[in-house]
């Protein structure tokens, strides 16, 4: 989901980066809204801001353009987060002693949003105790500081007081909220399926499929990135298991079946990327089978459903299945979801370019139990990893409230 940035502008020669700033955050998928005080609006005009947001500025407290609503109220609690940058003396000093008498003094005592501040100032000023003393303040209070850079400074010094570069606050700010969303995976038990089964003929043949792995690999690497405590149970790839995972290597679907139920009642979220065979051999033989004059028919019978078992054994787990399909994958895929009690199933075709077994992209179709659909395009299996991840925690969230 996109995050809310609530860039708050005063009045100093940085002003012109904090330009460039609104344009990386929307380049980087993020909705920005800009207020700006009196004097910072003496710098760059409010119609810059507005053309790189796509927003209205808000510049003025007393300027309600929608009487349904107060409006620094209305875009304090609209922010996820709040960066003021370039932060002055003035505005750092104002906060500090709870002092609102503009829209952006107004809107930083009123949110409740994470604020980070990005000073930009003389050296002298920057070092004078009173703002020292205002931004110890600020800190107690809870605020944070993007500290600035030493160098030439607009005012003709050199010294501290040179704000941040866009480009710093921009990671602050990602790294802000991969942060905020890792937290959600700390200590989750989380089992991921991947690969294909082998159901064995006799010593020497196997059925299979074309399972590489990538995808479920790619899953439960993420995950356990993101802190999760992850057991991936594989059956046979060329990969090499990720770090920091429980790995559980399995051949059959029988194998596969009962290595997910041994750790099924404690887990909180089943993801199963694996290939799992439908069917196997009846009968597997000890000996190589040798060549005969005429047909052979093997006959085949049903392995064990390990998705449609883990629906009806459900409590408190969240399940996400996959189905590769090569044609009327909605239908397929919702059906999967009715009959197979899931939260999640997500698609691929299997036919399309690019999508799919084997190769490292892969182009997806969630589909959510509640009836949501999210279309992942054609991305490399690792970033499509990450879209299932956040999708999958979403549900996982709704279902514990
Ligand atoms: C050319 C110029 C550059 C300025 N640069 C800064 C600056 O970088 N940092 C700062 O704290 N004040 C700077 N000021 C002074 C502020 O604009 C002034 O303190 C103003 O009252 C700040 O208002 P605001 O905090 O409401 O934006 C500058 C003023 C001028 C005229």
């Amino acid at each position: 989901m996109k995050k809310n940035v609530l860039l708050c502008v005063t009045g100093g020669i940085a002003v012109f980066k904090a330009a460039a700033l609104t344009s990386k955050l929307v380049q980087n998928g993020f909705n920005v809204k800009v207020a700006m005080t009196k004097s910072a609006t003496e710098f760059v005009t409010p119609l810059t801001f507005q053309a790189l947001s796509r927003d209205r500025v808000y510049t003025n407290t007393f300027e309600e353009a929608d009487p349904t609503k107060i409006s620094h109220i209305d875009v304090a609690d609209w922010a996820d987060i709040v960066m003021v940058a370039p932060a002055t003396a003035n505005i750092i000093g104002k906060v500090a002693n709870g002092i609102a008498d503009d829209m952006v003094s107004t809107v930083l005592l009123k949110t409740t949003a994470p604020v980070f501040i990005a000073p930009a100032m003389n050296v002298h000023m920057y070092e004078h105790p009173a703002v020292q003393k205002n931004m110890e303040t600020l800190r107690s209070y809870g605020y944070s500081f993007v500290e600035p850079n030493e160098g030439y400074l607009a005012c003709g010094y050199e010294g501290k007081g040179r704000m941040a570069e866009p480009e710093d606050l921009l990671l602050k700010i990602q790294h802000f909220f991969y942060k905020q969303t890792n937290a959600v995976w700390q200590g989750k038990k989380i089992i991921v399926t991947a690969g294909p089964t082998r159901e064995n003929i006799d010593p020497v043949r196997f059925f299979t499929n074309r399972s590489s792995g990538k995808m479920g690999y790619a899953i439960a690497e993420e995950a356990a990135t993101r802190g999760a405590d992850v057991t991936l149970i594989s059956g046979p790839t060329n990969l090499q298991p990720p770090n920091q995972v429980e790995f559980v290597s399995v051949e059959s679907a029988n194998d596969m079946y009962e290595a997910v139920m041994e750790n099924f009642g404690d887990a909180d979220i089943v993801i199963k990327a694996a290939a799992v065979a439908d069917y196997r051999p009846k009968q597997t033989y000890d000996q190589k089978m040798k060549k005969r004059e005429g047909e052979w028919t093997i006959e085949m019978e049903r392995t064990a459903d390990i998705l449609k078992t883990m629906g009806e054994k459900r409590t408190h787990q969240t399940l996400v299945g996959f189905a590769a399909e090569s044609e009327n994958i909605e239908m397929y895929a919702k059906g999967k979801l009715e009959k197979k009690r899931v939260d999640m199933i997500c698609a691929n075709s299997i036919t399309e370019p690019g999508s799919g077994f084997q190769g490292d992209t892969n182009e997806l179709v969630l589909y959510k139990k509640t009836g949501d659909v999210i279309h992942i395009p054609m991305t490399q299996k690792v970033e499509a990893a990450k879209s299932i991840l956040d999708a999958t925690m979403n549900i996982h969230m709704e279902r514990q409230q």
